[in-house]
Formats: structure tokens, C-alpha cells, sequence
């Protein structure tokens, strides 16, 4: 196992932030991982995955650890399902691609999402009317204080609206290091109630999907609205979209009649932050480096050289206006380290 010191973290994170770790190793077994973990060496380690959903906004003085995990296998074949798990590395759009091509239904829905497979359960990942808690069976995970390795099933994982036991009493306590999935080898039940993905497959012609059309849908609505992080730098949703009870959503829907929502059940409503943002007049603004996007105003992005605490700054003044025009508080999707 190698330690390299003092490297850039600017190609790790989608964002493309230039911050230093102080010290770097990259993971590639679970044996290594469990070796590291219990080293007292470097008394502080930081976990790094995919990199796509963390505002990095000073160097990382610890000992950063990539967790390069790779392997995708079946595990188990049963009448329509399939069991398939792929480790904590495997970049997640290349092992959706991967189900894809053997013909397993399940993820098509949630195609383009940057980012590894191993940090897909920590924000229970969603588009497009699919989350990962709905095809999720379970994950393994090597607690970071004693290197012992857990599995967790799905309802351990306490999974909710971008949030899971990994946000909350299981934050910075483990490592997940692979993740199974109930997919559809045959009968593919398919989910194309999303109005977008319903106009994209008609603009298309195509009336009888398959989880390939469905797919090759979700990624050209994907592209015409999110930014690529390899051309400009970003983390997806900055922000979570707010969930308001029925009372809340009564009064701001007496002042905003205009405004679109989802019912989540009767006694709660979600606003798209986009929506909000935009009407606050943030939409396609840059300012220094940063910027919100012109396509999507729910994505902050980063115009080349943005430090993390000006993208930070542009996050806070967002939530501070538009908390004064509509009372209502927005939080960030985005794990920002400071
Ligand atoms: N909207 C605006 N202005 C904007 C953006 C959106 O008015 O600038 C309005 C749209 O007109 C639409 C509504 O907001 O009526 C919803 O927009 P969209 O379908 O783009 O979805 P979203 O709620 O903004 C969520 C997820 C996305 C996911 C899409 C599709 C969150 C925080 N974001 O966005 O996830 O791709 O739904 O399912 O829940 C991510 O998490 O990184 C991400 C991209």
C-alpha cells in the first residue's frame, strides 16, 4: 500500500476544486482497507469516492483514502430476478451501462448519475421516479473504528428523501464497500410515469419502451439540462428540494398559485428548489467563477478556479434570499467539508 503526500484532489471531485491531501492511498482490496483502518499511523482518514456530491473547501489534512474498489458479479439467479452486486468503485452510469447490456431492468431510470456505486446508498441516489432504496437488497460495509465488516440490509439503511442511516447515526462510521441489487432479468417492469421521460419517449416515437429506450430517454433529458462535470465542473443538485406540511403549503401556494409541486402524501407537498431559485433571479448569473446554471438553477457550478468557499458563498446567499422572498428554508444536497 502506497502513501503519496500532498496531492491535488482537483480530478477527484466533480466539482473541480484544487485542494491538497495532505496525505493520499488508494484502495483496491478490502483486505488493504481493513489494514489502513486499523493503522494508528495517521490518526485521522478521510473517505473519498466518486467525489460527486462533496463541496471540498479547504485542504485535507488526513489521510485521504480513494476507495477504488471494482468487480461487478451475479450472485443469484431467480425465476425474473437477478441478484447482482458491483463494488463501492465501479463508476455508477458504466454499471448501469453494464445491466443494461446483460438485458437487467431496474436501473435504467437512473442513468448519468455521476458518482461511484459505493456512495450511491449514503444519499439513497434518485431520478426520474426511481431512488436506490427501491432496488437496493443490501450493502457491505467495514466499520472504520474496529475495520469489522457489516452488512447492512435495506430497511437498516433507513433510507429517505436523499438521506439514509449514513447521514445521520452511521455518519463517518463506515465504508461501504459493495452494493446489491434486485434487478429483472425478464418481465421488466418499467417506470415511465415521470412526465419527462413520457414527452421524451414520444418526441422519440417510441410507444413500447424498452429499459434501453427508457434509458437512452433519461440520459438525452439528463444532458439537455445537467451540466457534464468533465466540461464544467458541478455536483447535481446543490440543494434538496423542501418539503412543506399541508399547513405551510396552504399558505404559500394562496401567494404562489403559479408554482409547481408534488404531492408527497396528503399532509405533505415538495417545492422544486429549481423553481424558487430561479424566481429569485439566480438562474444562468455567474458571479467570479461560480455560477448557478443557465439550464437547471437547482446546479451550482464552477466556471474554472472557483475555490470551494466562493461556490459556498453563492450557496449561502441563495438560501438567505430565498428564505426573505418566501419563508422558506432550503438545504444543501451536497456534502460540504469545511
Ligand atoms: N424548475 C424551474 N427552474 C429551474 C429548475 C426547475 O422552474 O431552474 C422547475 C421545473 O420547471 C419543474 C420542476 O422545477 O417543474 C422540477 O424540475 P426537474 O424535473 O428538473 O427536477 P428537480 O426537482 O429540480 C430532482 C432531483 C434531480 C433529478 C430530477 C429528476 C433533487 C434535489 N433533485 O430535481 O436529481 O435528476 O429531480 O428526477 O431531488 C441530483 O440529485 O443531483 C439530481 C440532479
Amino acid at each position: 500500500m502506497q502513501i503519496l503526500k500532498n496531492i491535488s484532489l482537483k480530478k477527484y471531485n466533480t466539482f473541480g476544486i484544487d485542494v491538497n491531501a495532505s496525505h493520499f492511498c488508494e484502495i483496491t482490496s478490502v483486505a488493504a482497507l481493513i489494514e489502513v483502518l486499523k493503522s494508528t499511523e495517521h490518526s485521522k482518514k478521510f473517505i473519498l469516492g466518486g467525489g460527486s456530491n462533496m463541496l471540498l473547501t479547504q485542504n485535507i489534512d488526513a489521510l485521504v483514502l480513494f476507495i477504488n474498489l471494482k468487480g461487478i458479479r451475479v450472485i443469484a439467479e431467480d425465476g425474473d430476478d437477478v441478484i447482482v452486486e458491483a463494488k463501492a468503485g465501479e463508476n455508477w452510469h458504466d454499471f448501469v451501462l453494464w445491466t443494461l447490456s446483460q438485458g437487467y431492468g431496474g436501473l435504467e431510470n437512473l442513468s448519468l448519475i455521476p458518482g461511484n456505486t459505493g456512495t450511491a446508498p449514503i444519499q439513497n441516489i434518485g431520478a426520474y421516479g426511481v431512488e436506490l432504496k427501491d432496488v437496493m437488497v443490501s450493502c457491505e460495509a467495514v466499520e472504520r473504528s474496529s475495520g469489522t465488516i457489516k452488512i447492512f440490509s435495506n430497511a437498516q439503511c433507513k433510507f429517505g428523501y436523499r438521506d439514509s442511516i449514513f447521514k445521520n447515526e452511521a455518519k463517518e462510521k463506515y465504508v461501504i464497500t459493495s452494493v446489491r441489487f434486485k434487478l429483472q432479468s425478464v418481465n421488466h417492469q418499467l417506470n415511465t410515469s415521470y412526465g419527462a421521460i413520457e414527452n421524451e419517449l414520444s418526441k422519440l416515437g417510441i410507444s413500447a419502451p424498452s429499459i434501453n429506450d427508457i434509458s437512452k430517454a433519461v440520459i438525452r433529458i439528463r444532458q439537455s439540462k445537467l451540466p457534464d462535470p468533465k466540461v464544467l465542473g458541478n455536483s447535481g443538485s446543490f440543494f434538496k428540494n423542501p418539503i412543506l406540511s399541508k399547513f405551510d403549503f396552504d399558505r404559500f401556494y394562496a401567494n404562489h398559485p403559479e408554482a409547481p409541486f408534488y404531492e408527497v402524501d396528503k399532509n405533505t407537498y415538495k417545492i422544486p428548489a429549481g423553481w424558487l431559485i430561479e424566481q429569485c433571479g439566480f438562474k444562468g448569473k455567474r458571479i467570479g467563477n461560480t455560477g448557478v446554471h443557465e439550464k437547471q438553477a437547482l446546479v451550482l457550478v464552477n466556471y474554472g478556479g472557483a475555490t470551494g468557499n466562493e461556490v459556498f458563498q453563492l450557496s449561502q446567499r441563495i438560501q438567505e434570499k430565498v428564505k426573505e422572498q418566501f419563508g422558506i428554508t432550503i438545504v444543501s444536497e451536497v456534502n460540504i467539508i469545511r
